[in-house]
């Protein structure tokens, strides 16, 4: 081994044992926050990939972390975003401005359903033990599924009526959607994720405002998903949350087979989607992209969540065309917005930041797809950044400066379980 490599094998150690230890310290018993002081609760797809990360070191933890976030699932089916187990004044909006009424206290939307993708993921690394814990997840997994279809389900693609659902809070993707939301009764607050980060890269005011003016909405109609359909002048069709649950069906009914359930509902919910997908293809684009359901025009946004249309196994046409061209203008990683837009921010959270956690689920639907060089290039710049700047919550893919929280949980987990386990992994 040469000096280089050496180092480079210390390093590799040194963030392996890091990695460990931002999970341990971000477990608050049986869940992990992402990072503490920015978010100091559950966060539900945070928690799913903590639990892949959990499954390298310690697989009854790993499960664990799944059953907590099910914890919080409403009668309804629906998983929130946040659960609030323990109330913290150093985030806001916190379980009083929600008002969900619920035990434990949860926030009144969803977030992308990657728990059964991951259920899979560490059910098969030891099927024996995960046996009973997938026993126990099938049903609220079901239930979960189910309630997108039926509240959500627009023609087969699936919708959103917060930004924050989406868990890409400020793309450009809700841009235009987003400027028919009513601020004028939202009034004084006071942010509290500037006092923690930079605000450069964080959400602007503008964002934050129709932000809550949606949290009032639907705390005003006791959260009650026919009526914010009625009142909410947001519903978009995401392109994410559409393949990530497409991607997790997929799992799901494999999951069935393992426990002698059946599949056929989950077939059908399978074969809805994979027909709805057609609608969101932007042909001027090249890619796919969100819907305005609203207006019924599709956003015109290349955005992160147009690259997984591999992991959803739907056929990528030309993406792979546009996602050359993306890659070649971000000499890092793949950032969340297409830097050819004029409203790329290299800086500003989902607007252009590379996000370790995307690459993850983009580059495994890229292995598994048979687009090994691309799958290959996005996880070696993964790790590479992690190994050079830590565990930061995103990067700049300009300059692989890390931004946002550090020591974050997701980032953490996607570097034991993904970045250093090779080739589709
Ligand atoms: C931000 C991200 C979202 C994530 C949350 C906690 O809101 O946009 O995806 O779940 O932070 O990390």
């Amino acid at each position: 081994m040469n000096n280089m490599a050496a180092i480079e094998t210390l390093n590799i150690d040194e963030r392996n044992r890091q990695a460990a230890e931002i999970l341990r310290t971000n477990d608050r018993g049986g869940y992990n926050i992402p990072t503490a002081g920015l978010y100091p609760y559950q966060w539900n797809w945070d928690s799913a990939f903590a639990a892949w990360g959990w499954s390298e070191i310690d697989i009854s933890r790993a499960w664990r972390e799944l059953e907590t976030l099910f914890k919080g699932q409403w009668s309804t089916g629906m998983v929130p975003h946040i659960i609030f187990h323990e109330v913290d004044e150093g985030y806001f909006p916190g379980p009083d401005v929600w008002g969900t009424h619920k035990t434990p206290q949860t926030s009144g939307i969803t977030q992308p359903p990657v728990a059964a993708t991951i259920a899979r993921k560490i059910y098969e690394k030891a099927p024996q033990a995960g046996r009973a814990s997938v026993e126990q997840l099938f049903k609220p997994m079901m239930d979960w599924h189910r309630w997108f279809i039926e509240q959500r389900g627009e023609s087969g693609a699936i919708a959103i009526t917060h930004p924050w659902e989406s868990g890409r809070d400020n793309a450009l993707d809700w841009e235009a959607a987003a400027q028919s939301i009513d601020i004028s009764n939202v009034g004084d607050y006071t942010r509290r994720d500037t006092s923690h980060v930079n605000p450069e890269m964080r959400p602007r005011k503008i964002d934050y405002d129709r932000y809550l003016a949606l949290v009032y909405l639907g705390r005003d109609v006791g959260w009650d998903e026919s009526k914010i359909r009625e009142l909410s002048p947001f519903r978009v069709a995401d392109v994410g949350m559409t393949f990530i649950l497409l991607r997790a069906c997929r799992d799901l009914a494999w999951l069935a087979g393992e426990i002698g359930e059946s599949r056929v509902e989950i077939d059908g919910w399978i074969a809805h989607l994979e027909a709805g997908c057609a609608q969101l293809w932007n042909e001027e684009l090249g890619c796919y992209d969100s819907m305005d359901l609203k207006t019924g025009k599709l956003s015109g946004t290349k955005s992160v969540a147009s690259f997984l249309c591999w992991y959803a196994g739907v056929d990528p046409k030309s993406t792979k065309t546009s996602l050359e061209r993306v890659l070649e203008l971000a000499p890092f990683s793949l950032p969340s917005l297409d830097p050819a837009s004029s409203r790329f921010d290299p800086k500003r959270y989902w607007l252009g930041p590379t996000w370790p956690v995307v690459n993850s689920i983009v580059g495994l639907g890229l292995a598994e797809q048979g687009e090994a060089e691309l799958a290959e290039r996005l996880r070696k710049d993964t790790f590479e950044m992690i190994l050079q700047t830590g565990f930061y919550e995103y990067f700049n893919p300009m300059t692989a400066a890390g931004e946002g929280g550090n020591n974050f949980t997701w980032t953490a987990a996607v570097w034991l379980a993904w970045v250093t386990k090779g080739p589709a992994s």
